[in-house]
């Protein structure tokens, strides 16, 4: 905020030799505001209104802000809001007229045309983003007939017609479409502009206002503004959304974490009652990712209708997850009381790892949708570390396993006292004939055939109730007719 903004102004007027070399308009009505933070401006915007309602401005700020609005009203809701934003590839500016319907991303509207302005001279830089894309956004344009719009008009008799402004957050976006999702900002603010000082009431003729008024020996440039008839701004609010990542945290620690864990556990401790609780605890973080989805979802229009693809996959995974809980409950009560297998059990495990797949899926898919999918990379990497953790956990107790499984060919009648033969797991061996082997071991994960023959994990022991110490033979062991991903280990 520069106090002299007003005589510097009447300065240039009278300098009119700098007009004729930058091109600068002097005699074209203008406003300018500028929002300054630690002596940086973060956003420029001046304004021109031509007495038939056609507006020409100029808005610029740092790209990394993402995007610069201005709307015409004193708050979202009913305001017209030009947004500006850089181009796919980064380097030019694409704007987009919009209105807005409250706390929510404001929608497109093709009513309004905005015409890029490309010559003015002492624009060079005009829709571009200067520093080949790292530097400032520079929307320099006319919006044609753009004073009034279906839910209200600028007051072009006010000397404090309301204004609003954001910026977007610091992060990678750009698009060439008007339409394009905007993250929601990370500063707003308000200020209120002086129409008379903006508008020509006489006639059709605007020029995009020079932001950059020029001390009086320098050429305007990108880095020096000034404020002239505008109120300095108030209401200013830095605001982050944690929401999209806690949502993004809470379905990978559901997901990568949590799920895998359970399932783990089920698969190598057997104990299901403490898989049931960590699986219970993922659905709880998926439910409340869902519950913050939900409110994201809300404020985009890309997600208010529920109907993109990262959401009914969203929903078809909560839907899965709730049968699978269902299933794993209605298994284990019935198990309790039967000790046998049942077909829900076997369901409950087929459906667990491909809903945990899909959930995987919808993950990445979700970082695409909220224009994050750099995170893919990182993401893709975790994914991979677990998965060969697991593996490799898995492999290894495989094999630690297939090394201790009861093996009679050949026979050893002191099976348990083989010199080299760890006893850390069998501390007592008992002598070959005495004793039935141990109990069967959980198979090898995800070999199904192996798996289901167990009655339960819960109680695994329960399933060899039949093989009783006393007369045990080597016979009953190749009659031992259940687990034909065992018997390999008796070839
Ligand atoms: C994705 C797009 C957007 C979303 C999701 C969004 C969301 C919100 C929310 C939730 C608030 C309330 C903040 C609070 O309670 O502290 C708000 C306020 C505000 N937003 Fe936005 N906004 C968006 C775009 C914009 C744009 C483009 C502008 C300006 C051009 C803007 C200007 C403001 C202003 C000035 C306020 C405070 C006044 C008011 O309550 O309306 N917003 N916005
Ligand atoms: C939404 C939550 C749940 C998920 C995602 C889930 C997932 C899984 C998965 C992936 C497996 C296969 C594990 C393996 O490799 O052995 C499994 C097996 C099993 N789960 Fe769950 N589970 C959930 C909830 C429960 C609950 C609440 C219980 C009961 C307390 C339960 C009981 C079981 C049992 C008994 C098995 C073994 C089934 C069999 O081998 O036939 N699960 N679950
Ligand atoms: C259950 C499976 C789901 C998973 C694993 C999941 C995961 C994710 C992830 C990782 C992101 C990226 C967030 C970011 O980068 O900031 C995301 C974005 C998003 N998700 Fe989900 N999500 C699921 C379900 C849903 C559902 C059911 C909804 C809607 C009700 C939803 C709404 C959204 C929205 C609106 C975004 C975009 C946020 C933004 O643009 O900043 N998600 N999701
Ligand atoms: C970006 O601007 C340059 C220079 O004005 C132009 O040549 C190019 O076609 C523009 N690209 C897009 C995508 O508008
Ligand atoms: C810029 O171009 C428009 C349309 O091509 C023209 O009407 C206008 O006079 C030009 N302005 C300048 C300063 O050259
Ligand atoms: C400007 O738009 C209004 C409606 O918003 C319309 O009534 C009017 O005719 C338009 N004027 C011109 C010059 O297009
Ligand atoms: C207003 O517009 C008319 C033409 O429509 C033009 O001659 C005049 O110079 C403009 N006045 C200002 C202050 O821009
Ligand atoms: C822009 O102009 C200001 C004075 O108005 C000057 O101090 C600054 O060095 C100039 N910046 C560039 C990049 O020319």
């Amino acid at each position: 905020m520069r106090p002299s903004g007003a005589s510097i102004l009447a300065c240039l007027l009278w300098i009119t030799g700098i007009e004729a070399y930058f091109g600068i308009d002097y005699h074209a009505k203008a406003s300018y505001f500028n929002f300054q933070v630690n002596g940086n401006s973060l956003y420029v915007f001046g304004l021109n209104v031509a007495a038939n309602g056609d507006i020409y401005f100029h808005m610029s700020g740092p790209v990394i802000h993402t995007w610069l609005g201005i709307g015409f009203g004193s708050e979202m809701k009913d305001a017209l809001m030009i947004i500006a934003y850089p181009s796919a590839n980064g380097l030019n500016t694409t704007i987009s007229t919009r209105l807005g319907s409250g706390h929510t991303e404001p929608v497109y509207t093709p009513d309004f045309e905005i015409i890029n302005i490309y010559n003015d001279t002492y624009a060079p830089n005009a829709d571009t983003v200067t520093d080949r894309g790292t530097g400032t956004i520079i929307s320099h344009a006319m919006c044609r007939n753009c004073t009034t719009w279906p839910t209200g008009s600028l007051d072009l008799h006010s000397t404090e017609q309301p204004m609003i402004f954001a910026l977007g957050p610091s992060q990678h976006f750009g698009s060439d479409s008007v339409e394009a999702s905007i993250p929601r900002h990370s500063l707003y603010g308000q200020f209120t502009v002086d129409m008379t000082k903006a508008t020509n009431y006489t006639g059709w003729y605007g020029r995009v206002p020079a932001p950059n008024i020029p001390d009086f020996i320098y050429p305007p440039n990108d880095t020096s503004f000034a404020s002239f008839g505008t109120s300095p701004s108030f209401n200013v609010v830095t605001m982050s959304n944690p929401m999209p990542t806690a949502h993004a945290l809470l379905m990978c620690a559901a997901f990568v974490l949590i799920f895998p864990m359970g399932a783990v556990v089920m698969q190598f401790l057997r104990k299901t009652l403490w898989h049931g609780a960590i699986q219970i605890v993922g659905f709880v973080a998926v439910l409340a990712g869902f519950g913050v989805g939900i409110n994201v979802a809300r404020q985009y229009n890309k997600s208010k209708n529920f109907s993109s693809g990262h959401q009914v996959l969203g929903l078809i995974i909560l839907a899965g997850l709730l049968i699978q809980l269902g299933l794993g409950l209605l298994h284990h009560a019935i198990f309790v009381r039967t000790k046998q297998p049942t077909i829900i059990g076997r369901i409950h495990f087929f459906l667990g790892p491909s809903i945990m797949l899909l959930g995987l899926i919808n993950i990445g898919v979700g970082f695409n949708f909220a224009g994050n999918s750099r995170m893919n990379i990182p993401y893709a990497i975790v994914v991979v570390a677990i998965a060969l953790i697991i593996a490799g956990s898995t492999g290894c107790l495989v094999y630690c396993r297939s090394r201790r499984k009861y093996k009679p060919e050949p026979p050893h009648p002191q099976f348990g006292q083989q010199p080299g033969y760890s006893d850390y797991e069998m501390p007592r061996q008992p002598t070959f004939g005495e004793q039935p082997p141990e109990a069967y071991e959980p198979p090898t994960p995800y070999s199904p055939i192996g798996h289901f023959t167990i009655d339960s994990p819960y109680t695994p022991l329960s399933a060899y109730t039949p093989v009783t110490p006393k007369t045990w033979k080597k016979e009953d062991i190749t009659n031992w007719p259940h687990w034909p991903h065992a018997k390999d280990d008796y070839q």
